[in-house]
Order: structure tokens, then C-alpha cells, then sequence
């Protein structure tokens, strides 16, 4: 039986909702435990299949990990790591499992794990991972989609790298963290999540400074300590709910959230005419104003607006007054939300990384499939605002970044429950099938 979530839409959300732990804070400082062998703790850790993906790595390495999805409480206690690769079906699930590479380089002398997949927004590479590592004195051979890492002991270096990728700045500082001697990282990634990691490590014993700016200066040590870190909350979590506010003609309240985080954001809404408003230092109001109006959008590095939002603010410009473009400048396939928004009505055209949006007056609900994270929130915010009904098939992508969303939506007014469905394909298929 396949799951879907049937959304009925057309109903404006009203009401307050608490954004969970981020995602995209976890994912690095899970796989930074392994830098010490004392036990860690970090909380608010959400309970996404991407997090389970994770646990299964460091569990996959030899960690033990105790998770408590109900206290959002991950234990870790890596011990002496004596298995320092990684078999394939654990890493090949997810592109973050390439952030133990760092960890492991830095505290084995050789290591092993499978080159991440490409996956449905790009081809994403990892060279500048590997650039960066090699300048700390890693080397690597590469075959059969498997990184070989050794190194005689990481030494400080400085690096500057050619894009400012979150990843890359992400193994670069956790490697260089037990490195001999200073690195300094230029051009490195600014988001909160890389605060937050080298604030973490900091508390590990690490001397990070600069993390936030494209400079970052990192003295090695010889060790780390374990410690108790909360992760900050999910930007992105936050924005797809306010967004889903506006998109309704509503108004969301969203608690626990950084509103320092959601800058771009919130400037894009006031621009396209909705009324955004913080109630206090950790809670936001979004509502929709009269008709949205319609705005271009250039996806950047932070603090411009985020990538990882636009795929749900095309879905408010899919109803919005006047033609708007989207431009996506940093993954190069982060369009295939189109196709779904399309067959509910609305006028997209993709050329390249270039959308050019057509507003129309309403959507209308149709089964849809989603193809990747992002994606899929988008189409849910699409059906929250469509009329009649909408199917969104393949909801799996959907838990990978969020846990609760459907029940958390239902509190705020959506018409929205997870169904269970005989797949289409097994019904064609008759009786012979067996
Ligand atoms: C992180 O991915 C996030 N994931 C992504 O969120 C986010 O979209 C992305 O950063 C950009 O903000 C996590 O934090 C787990 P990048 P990451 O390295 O690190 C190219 C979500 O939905 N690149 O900054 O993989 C790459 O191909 C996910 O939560 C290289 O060319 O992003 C891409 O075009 C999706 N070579 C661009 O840089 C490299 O060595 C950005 O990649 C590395 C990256």
C-alpha cells in the first residue's frame, strides 16, 4: 500500500505552531560526535528519516546511539571507531552521510566511504570537499564510487574555496579542528547552521572563530570532549509555515524560530504584499494581504534567500497578481516542482535555472507527485490553497524534513489526512501479478 496525503484545500490557516529543531544544524553535529570518543548529547534533534538515515551511519561506524524521538534527545558514544568505512547502502541513502568523511580523516588514518548519489536537484558534487581535505594533507583515490581517504596527521592549512558550499565549509572545519596548527577558510559558507555546528565544537573544546562570515580561523587541538548542545530551530521549517499562512489568505504564527534567520524571507513577503510582523525575539507572524502581488526571486548563498524556500514561494507567485521570475542560482535542477504545480493550474515556464511565472486567481487540487524534499512542500502548500482536492503521492520525501507537518497544518484549519492506497501500477497490472 502506497501512503498519500489528501488535502482538501481552500480553508485559510489561522493559529500558533512551534518549529522543531533544524534538520540541517543535526545532520553536521551528528556526524561531529565522532570527533571525540566521550559520550555527546544533543537535543531538539527532529525525528526525520533524514536524522534515522544519520543514526544508521554512526551506528553503521560502530557508534552506539540512543534517540528519543518523543524528547527529541540523541545520545552518542562513538568509542574508538574501529570501523572506519562505510558500507554503500548506509551512505547512499543520503548526501549528508558524506559529512563523517571530515570526522573520520581526522581522528583514522584511513578511511573509506561511497560517493554520495546524485539526487533529484543536481548532479552535487563533492570536489570541493576533497580540495579542501587534501590541503590539510589527506589523500584520496577514488574507484567504483568509493572515496579512499589516508593521512599521516591533518596539518593546518589555508584553503579558499571556489563556492561557497555549506557541506564543504562543514567537513573543512570539523577535520580542521584536530588538525596540527591554524586553518583559515576563506570564502566558506555563512549559513546559521555553520554557526551553529562551530559553536557546538566549541563546546567540544574546539577553537573555531568567525564561523558566520566568509572568513574562518580554526587552531587545531590535540582532542575533544564530549558535551550538550541544542540545535537552533529549522529556518526552513519556518518559512514553509508561514508561507502556508500566506498562501491561504490566512495568518500563522510560528514560535521558535530565529527571526535574525528568516531575513530574506520575511523582506520577500512584505514585498509580494504580505503583513509580517515578530510578536517577540522568537516568534513570527505572516498574513496574507490583499491579492499577493508578484515579485522576482534569485536564489543565493545566506544570508540571500534561500534555496532551500524557493520551491514554496513559487507556489505563493503561482497565485499571485502579475508574472513573476525565479531565478535558481545554486543547484542546477531545482525545478521539478513545476511539473505538479502545472497540472493544478498554474502557468510556469522553465528555461534553464530561469522560472517565469504566470499568476493566476486559484488553483485547482489534482493527484501529484512529489519528486525531492522541497518539492514536495511546495505541492502542499499548493493544495492547502487549491480548490478541490489534491493527492500528493510520494509523501516520503516529505519526512525527510519534517516530522508532524500534516498534524501540526490540521491544528492551524487544513483539511489534510495520510491515506493508504493500493498503487495504481499493482491494480493495472490484473491478477496475474500474484
Ligand atoms: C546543504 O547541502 C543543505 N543540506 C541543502 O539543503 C541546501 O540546499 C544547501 O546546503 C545549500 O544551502 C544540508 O545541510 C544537509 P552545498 P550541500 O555544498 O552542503 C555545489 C534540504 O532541502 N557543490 O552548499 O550539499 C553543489 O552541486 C537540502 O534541506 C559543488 O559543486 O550544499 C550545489 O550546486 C537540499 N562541489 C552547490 O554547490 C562541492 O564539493 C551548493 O551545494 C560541493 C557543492
Amino acid at each position: 500500500m502506497d501512503q498519500l496525503l489528501l488535502i482538501r484545500g481552500g480553508v485559510p490557516l489561522r493559529g500558533r505552531v512551534r518549529v522543531n529543531g533544524s534538520k540541517n544544524a543535526s545532520l553536521p553535529i551528528m556526524a561531529a560526535t565522532l570527533l571525540t570518543d566521550e559520550s555527546t548529547v544533543i537535543e531538539d534533534v527532529p525525528n526525520l528519516l533524514d536524522v534515522s538515515s544519520m543514526i544508521a551511519v554512526l551506528k553503521g561506524l560502530g557508534a552506539s546511539v540512543d534517540y528519543r524521538p518523543g524528547q527529541g534527545r540523541l545520545w552518542v558514544t562513538p568509542g574508538s571507531l574501529q570501523q572506519a568505512s562505510l558500507p554503500v547502502e548506509l551512505a547512499g541513502r543520503m548526501r549528508a552521510s558524506f559529512l563523517v568523511l571530515g570526522p573520520l580523516l581526522a581522528r583514522r588514518k584511513k578511511v573509506r566511504i561511497p560517493l554520495p548519489g546524485g539526487c533529484a536537484i543536481g548532479s552535487r558534487p563533492v570536489d570541493l570537499h576533497l580540495k579542501g581535505l587534501s590541503a590539510l594533507g589527506a589523500r584520496f583515490h577514488i574507484e567504483k564510487g568509493l572515496v579512499e581517504g589516508a593521512s599521516d596527521g591533518l596539518q593546518g592549512a589555508r584553503i579558499y574555496l571556489d563556492f561557497p558550499s555549506v557541506g564543504a565549509t562543514e567537513n573543512i572545519i570539523m577535520a580542521a579542528a584536530l588538525a596540527r596548527g591554524t586553518t583559515i577558510l576563506e570564502n566558506a559558507a555563512t549559513e546559521p547552521e555553520i554557526v551553529d555546528l562551530a559553536n557546538c565544537l566549541n563546546s567540544m573544546g574546539a577553537q573555531i572563530v568567525g564561523a558566520g562570515t566568509s572568513r574562518i580561523r580554526i587552531e587545531g587541538v590535540p582532542e575533544l570532549g564530549g558535551t550538550r548542545h541544542v540545535v537552533i530551530p529549522d529556518r526552513i521549517e519556518a518559512g514553509t509555515l508561514l508561507l502556508a499562512g500566506v498562501i491561504t489568505g490566512g495568518s500563522v504564527i510560528v514560535e521558535h524560530v530565529i527571526p535574525d534567520h528568516l531575513k530574506a524571507l520575511l523582506a520577500k513577503l512584505a514585498e509580494a504584499g504580505a503583513k509580517v510582523e515578530e510578536l517577540g525575539p522568537s516568534t513570527i507572524k505572516a498574513s496574507a494581504g490583499e491579492r499577493i502581488a508578484a515579485v522576482d526571486l534569485k536564489t543565493m548563498p545566506y544570508p540571500g534567500f534561500p534555496t532551500d524556500l524557493q520551491p514554496q514561494f513559487m507556489s505563493l507567485l503561482a497565485l499571485a497578481e502579475g508574472t513573476s521570475v525565479v531565478v535558481e542560482t545554486v543547484f542546477e535542477n531545482r525545478f521539478r516542482h513545476v511539473e505538479g504545480l502545472n497540472s493544478m493550474g498554474a502557468q510556469i515556464k522553465v528555461e534553464g535555472r530561469q522560472a517565469v511565472i504566470h499568476g493566476r486567481p486559484a488553483l485547482t487540487g489534482a493527484p501529484v507527485s512529489a519528486t525531492d524534499l522541497r518539492g514536495a512542500a511546495a505541492l502542499l502548500l499548493a493544495a492547502l490553497a487549491a480548490q478541490g482536492e489534491t493527492k500528493l503521492n510520494e509523501v516520503h520525501h516529505l519526512w525527510r524534513g519534517h516530522c508532524g507537518l500534516e498534524e501540526r497544518l490540521a491544528l492551524l484549519g487544513a483539511r489534510i489526512e495520510l491515506i493508504s492506497e493500493e498503487p495504481e501500477r499493482a491494480l493495472n497490472m490484473g491478477s496475474h501479478s500474484g
